[in-house]
């Protein structure tokens, strides 16, 4: 078999095994966190979750508060505690409201290296019932380029999950 189509092959079950994962994982979610509606309590477990199906170097949640992110639960190795939202891959997910994907951590102006094994990167913002920016969901990846549309799609679809919950300051 030509090299270039095992190549492909290998890169499409790597695709598929991970779009199941996350079909896992969405579905662990929504039974294990059924009857729960504090935030606290999604932000624990999802950053236990994920970490746990995917193994990445570090799962965890920001809290908005005004002008700064402040730490919320995590899975990991020390994390930064305090953010300003004009720092950051954190503070550019805040500040555009949108998902991040950083291939190449060292090739973002401005990231800040809270574990210097971090290699890449992707930023989910959490929003509330209505439409308010609570939170985000970051996670960080020893290896290169590890976060593709797959990760994006997956940690949105997690994270549109906490619209519904008690979002009473502060979290
Ligand atoms: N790398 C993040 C900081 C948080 S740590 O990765 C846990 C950033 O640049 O905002």
């Amino acid at each position: 078999m030509e090299m270039g189509v095992k190549m492909k092959g290998r890169r499409s079950d790597m695709k598929s095994q991970k779009v199941e994962k996350y079909a896992e994982l969405l579905s662990q979610t929504e039974s294990v966190l059924a009857d729960e509606d504090d935030p606290l309590v999604w932000m624990a477990t999802l950053a236990c979750l994920i970490r746990d199906v995917f193994g990445f170097l570090w799962v965890g949640f920001y809290r908005v508060q005004g002008r700064e992110l402040v730490v919320g639960p995590y899975q990991g190795t020390l994390g930064c505690l305090r953010i300003p939202v004009e720092r950051g891959v954190c503070g550019a997910c805040v500040r555009r409201e949108e998902t991040l994907v950083v291939a190449d951590v060292h090739a973002f102006p401005g990231h800040i290296s809270c574990d210097a094994r971090s290699r890449s990167e992707i930023v989910v913002p959490v929003h509330d019932g209505s439409g308010r920016l609570r939170a985000v969901l970051d996670v960080d990846s020893e290896e290169p380029g590890t976060f593709d549309e797959v990760d994006r799609k997956g940690l949105e679809q997690l994270a549109s999950r906490m619209k519904g919950l008690k979002w009473t300051a502060p979290h």
